[in-house]
């Protein structure tokens, strides 16, 4: 049986994301530069966002870019902005045709106002699809979305739209970046790293991590069943004992 026929279409997990780490120690492996290796790792985002809609998972997000990435070496932080507006381009087509919305978190307002445009039309092009949302994380902060989160909440109570006594886990949930989406049932990271680096803290309270030897531009569909096949056999039991669930 392939991989993929093995797994429990009845226990796929909804929220999947990944943090897409290694580009950098691929190409040098290699004696290349960074680029190179970001470059490749475009391949195994498609893999990603395919392997994703054909087994069923509704949320995929990627950390595409974080809030710290912009301290990177100009030429690379432009390298990266290239390649992503390159990709926009190239992948519309893909997106359409698999029925896959495109959502972005972060903020984008510090990238190129051409990335900009790019974004909010694909965003726009996708809204109407409905077989799978890609989440974007570019420029994104955990920490920083938690705070614009609490701003706002507070704003609400000071204009007396909200109750100090409403607060609670979906009044906060509601006010992220994430709105609406579910929490993440499985988190990925590639590359060997054991870190989450200030992505999706709040998302995560209860989602299954899994930490993969691999280097990013490596991924394929393969590793991404292997992961679901891996969270099916784990018992998730949100702070309850086997015997209740
Ligand atoms: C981490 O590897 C990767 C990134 C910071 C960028 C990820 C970007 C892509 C895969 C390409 C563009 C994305 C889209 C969505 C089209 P690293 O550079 O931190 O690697 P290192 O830890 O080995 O240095």
């Amino acid at each position: 049986m392939s991989l993929i026929e093995q797994i429990d279409k009845n226990n796929v997990p909804e929220h999947v994301a990944i943090i897409m780490d290694g580009n950098g120690r691929w190409a040098k492996k290699q004696g290349k530069f960074r680029v190179f290796g970001h470059r490749a790792g475009v391949k195994a985002v498609r893999e990603a966002v395919e392997g994703a809609a054909e087994v069923g998972v509704k949320f995929l997000t990627l950390y595409a870019f974080s809030t710290e990435n912009w301290n990177r070496p100009k030429l690379e932080v432009e390298a990266l902005m290239s390649l992503l507006l390159s990709s926009l381009k190239d992948e519309l087509e893909t997106l359409t045709k698999n029925n896959i919305k495109l959502k972005i978190i972060g903020d984008i307002s510090k990238l190129p106002s051409k990335n900009q445009r790019e974004l909010t039309s694909v965003v726009e092009k996708t809204k109407d699809n409905d077989r799978m949302t890609l989440i974007l994380a570019l420029s994104y902060s955990s920490k920083v979305e938690i705070i614009d989160s609490i701003k706002s909440i507070a704003q609400k109570v000071k204009d007396g739209i909200v109750d100090l006594s409403d607060i609670d886990e979906s009044l906060v949930s509601n006010n992220l970046y994430t709105a609406g989406i579910p929490d993440v049932d499985l988190m990925i990271r590639t590359s060997g790293e054991t870190r989450i680096s200030n992505f999706l803290l709040w998302q995560i309270a209860y989602a299954e991590l899994f930490f993969l030897d691999i280097l990013w531009p490596d991924f394929r569909k393969k590793n991404l069943y292997e992961s679901i096949l891996d969270y099916q056999n784990r018992e998730r039991r949100f702070g309850k004992t086997s015997e209740q669930l």
